[in-house]
């Protein structure tokens, strides 16, 4: 087989996970302080990729390229392949044809999350050379997928990108291993009801030209981050994993369980119970940040509580009496109890947010 290629997709419009992806790309997101995107590039890394494309959009994509840079750091050589305009995962696939030549490819969703990583799975593709190779996992909500229907032999019958009436609860992963047949199963197939290309459609064109793709059950657990809830569970489940690792300053701070606090953090009056993640640069004041938690850098928490949380850098929480949890707080926000009279509920807020008063 010749060497593969991985390619990322991290164009797309990101509206579910607005309003903080109204300023910057979901795939940037960080959970436990890391962004999505990196955790992909760095499971093609660990599988031998070293080339590696990345699909952007022309609003975000100069974010992505100032973000992933060259991949030096990753081991992996970046190149970035700009789409026009979101027309779906296959359109992606085909605007990286000039890039992927006729190479066998991994394609990654740029907002996917696999705590195994894809070495076994790459292996698997390498080992047997089928023409696809597809991820499926159980989910509770497989309208929300592509969603596969297997015959009596295990093998691929149907798939339906997020069928109203699902047949089974096996949910495409974003992650796919492809032979260069994909490119005129792509051209073959028309826009879907949400006006997109599907890969999904694609696929379905590879199992009726009877050409071999492979299904493999996913073990460990997956996560599309693409909407606020899936980006909490997420952090959770990667700070479930944590390494403990101390570097901040502690002044009369008790820290518990596995906690990661970076160079240049301060901690006063402080509790923290892990897992948690505080980033460089944040001081945290006579304050609680509970399991769960991932506060960015340059973030200042202050007289109040907080745990099952993504706080982004540079924002403020402070003065509250009540404690915040299962929250998203963006970049550059300032939440707190002001002084000044009338007591009043005062908020400046971006469109589509979502808040929850008691
Ligand atoms: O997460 C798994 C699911 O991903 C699969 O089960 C579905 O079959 C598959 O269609 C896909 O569904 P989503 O609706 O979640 O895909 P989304 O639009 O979120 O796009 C996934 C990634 O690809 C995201 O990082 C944005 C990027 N993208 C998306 C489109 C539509 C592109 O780079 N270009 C595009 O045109």
């Amino acid at each position: 087989m010749r060497d593969l290629k991985g390619l990322i997709l991290s164009g797309g419009k990101g509206t579910r996970l607005r309003p903080i992806t109204h300023t910057s790309a979901k795939q940037l997101v960080p959970v436990a302080n890391k962004p999505v995107l990196f955790y992909g590039i760095e499971a093609m890394a660990a599988a031998g990729i070293r080339e590696v494309g990345i699909v952007i959009a022309p609003e975000t994509g100069g974010e992505i390229r100032a973000a992933a840079g060259d991949g030096e750091r990753f081991g992996v050589r970046i190149t970035y392949i700009e789409q026009d305009a979101p027309l779906g995962l296959a359109h992606a696939v085909l605007t990286a044809e000039p890039f992927l030549e006729r190479s066998p490819f991994v394609m990654y969703l740029g907002d996917n999350l696999l705590r195994d990583g894809i070495t076994d799975l790459v292996d698997a593709f390498r080992a047997e050379e089928p023409d696809a190779l597809i991820l499926l996992t159980p989910v509770p909500d497989p309208h929300n997928y592509g969603v596969a229907e297997l015959d009596g032999g295990g093998r691929i019958a149907r798939l339906v990108e997020k069928p109203q009436h699902p047949q089974t609860n096996l949910a495409l992963v974003g992650v796919y291993m492809f032979s260069p047949h994909i490119f005129e199963a792509a051209r073959a197939i028309e826009p879907s009801g949400r006006g997109e290309l599907e890969i999904t459609d694609a696929i379905q064109q590879l199992v009726d030209r009877s050409l071999r793709v492979d299904p493999h059950v996913v073990q460990g657990w997956w996560k599309d981050t693409g909407q606020v809830e899936d980006m909490l569970e997420a952090n959770r489940l990667i700070l479930d994993d944590l390494a403990e690792r101390v570097e901040g300053e502690l002044v009369e701070t008790r820290v518990e369980g596995r906690v990661a606090i970076a160079p240049g953090a301060r901690l006063e009056r402080a509790t923290v119970r892990g897992p948690a993640v505080v980033g460089a640069g944040s001081v945290i004041r006579d304050a609680y940040v509970g399991p769960y938690t991932a506060i960015g850098e340059g973030v200042r928490i202050e007289r109040c509580e907080i745990e099952h949380s993504i706080v982004l850098a540079d924002s403020t929480v402070e003065n509250l009496e009540g404690r915040i949890e299962a929250s998203l707080i963006g970049r550059n926000v300032r939440v707190g109890r002001s002084p000044a009279l009338p007591r009043a509920y005062r908020l400046v807020v971006g469109d589509n947010a979502e808040i929850a008063i008691l």
